[in-house]
């Protein structure tokens, strides 16, 4: 094998970057967006409704609503739930943010539990002992597209009384036990902005099965007016008002976007099974683990680094693939992305918003709740080794990930003969370390 392109080598890859949010915008998208132009109705008008009934046909649920972004869509269902100031909504620290500050945006107070070593999703066993009297809801997130074991996670609901919003921002098409994310919760919510796996360049949804959760979302999508009045509603504003609604300009890519998600999700596994199949053997690190609960989808393609076999931490196997052409360090953070999000500054200062410490030292609050290091060490652990190595984008040709696959080989294979022959590993500065934020 070569010599790495830090140690003077010639990169595996030079020139042109990989994808990672580049939109899937092909000729249906582009004659759907001029359409609505020519009909000169932007705004969410009649292209919403057909997107909202292609959504929920494809998914197979009952409703559908269309809505801003991804984290507008679990503010929906949390409002819709009747969450609000002293409660408790059990959340997942391997996330966005979006899935656990969502919960402040009600005044109630997120809970972290702890996840899975092998999967990454919430782990239902530390779900159950962090539900107290004040517990209202849960967010299993399917991470990376894996699904969350849900049934243990339905019957604490059942059990406790529970609502739960499946947060399959990046998962949609995965299926658990043979139903598909998203509907087996109380609401599923998506997001598409350009990236995930279908993409409307900002933009999310909910779907549900539920009627009374349907129109509450919907009221909470569009200044609490009554979806049943239609435009008599307009000002029946009887619950706090808020503006989530989406483009019809949006809505018209999305249609397009829905008609192509099974084409889109295929590619996508076929990449990522691609790369586990060159990448299976390399020493020192682990390819994506397949649920036995469920079929995944690939949102990102993510290894596990062992830091005792490559003798190095993430951070230099992140320097060490830039400098070979495949890792764009514009990306740096999400190698610790994935900071635990219990130990994100928000939540170790409790900060609210007016600058108070609500929701989390609060009147209407009557209990405790600390964040810091050691709440949650599964999380903790693997934010320190699992690397988010490429999206499974699928316009990425196979070029592209044989250059990913060598690269990485090559730089796991280097790592272990250093450390075999007590070479430091020491690439990454301080600069790099800055960037990965505190921890
Ligand atoms: C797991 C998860 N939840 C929620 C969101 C929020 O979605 P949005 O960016 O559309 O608000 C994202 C991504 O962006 C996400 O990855």
């Amino acid at each position: 094998m070569s010599s790495l392109a830090l140690d003077g080598g010639t990169p595996v890859r030079s020139g042109k970057p990989l994808l990672v949010e580049t939109d899937v915008f092909e000729d249906e998208e582009l004659q759907a967006l001029l359409a609505v132009a020519l009909k000169k109705k932007l705004r969410r008008a009649e292209a919403a409704l057909d997107y909202e009934r292609a959504l929920a046909d494809w998914f197979g649920a009952k409703h559908a609503i269309a809505v801003s972004n991804g984290t507008t869509a679990l503010h929906i269902a949390l409002a819709a739930f009747g969450i609000g100031p002293g409660d408790e909504v059990i959340v997942t620290p391997y996330t966005f943010i979006a899935s656990d500050s969502c919960v402040m945006e009600q005044n109630a107070v997120p809970i972290f539990a702890d996840v899975d070593p092998r999967y990454l999703t919430l782990d239902p066993a530390d779900v159950e002992r962090k539900i107290t009297r004040r517990t209202k809801a849960i967010i299993p997130v399917s991470i990376m597209g894996t699904p969350v074991d849900l049934d243990p996670i339905m019957e604490l609901a059942r059990k406790h009384n529970l609502w739960v919003v499946e947060d399959c921002a990046q998962s949609p098409g995965a299926t658990y036990k043979g139903k598909k994310v998203g509907t087996i919760g109380h609401v599923g919510t998506f997001s598409t902005i350009s990236g995930k796996i279908t993409s409307t360049g900002e933009g999310g949804f909910v779907i549900t099965n539920d009627d009374d959760l349907y129109d509450k979302m919907w009221g909470y999508m569009d200044f609490a007016r009554k979806r049943s009045l239609g435009a008599a509603s307009k000002y029946h504003w009887g619950l706090p008002c808020t503006n989530y609604r989406i483009t019809n300009m949006q809505a018209a890519i999305g249609i397009e976007q829905v008609k192509k998600m099974d084409r889109l999700i295929a590619k996508r596994n076929e990449n990522a099974r691609y790369l586990t199949e060159r990448l299976k053997d390399v020493p020192g690190i682990e390819t994506p683990q397949e649920p036995p609960w469920g079929e995944r989808v690939y949102y990102y393609y993510a290894i596990r680094i062992r830091p005792e076999i490559l003798g190095t931490d993430m951070l230099n196997f992140a320097v060490a693939l830039a400098a070979e052409g495949i890792y764009d360090l514009g990306y740096l953070s999400t190698t610790r992305w994935i900071i635990p999000q219990h130990l994100q500054p928000l939540f170790l200062t409790k900060s609210g918003y007016g600058k108070t410490k609500c929701p989390f030292e609060c009147p209407l609050y009557d209990g405790h709740v600390e964040y810091g290091p050691g709440l949650c060490p599964v999380a903790e652990q693997a934010c320190e080794e699992t690397f988010w190595l490429t999206s499974a984008h699928p316009l990425l040709e196979p070029g592209d990930l044989d250059d990913i696959a060598t690269a990485v080989e090559k730089v796991a294979t280097a790592f272990v003969a250093k450390k075999a022959a007590g070479t430091p590993i020491a690439y990454a500065t301080a600069e790099h370390r800055a960037k990965l934020g505190p921890g």
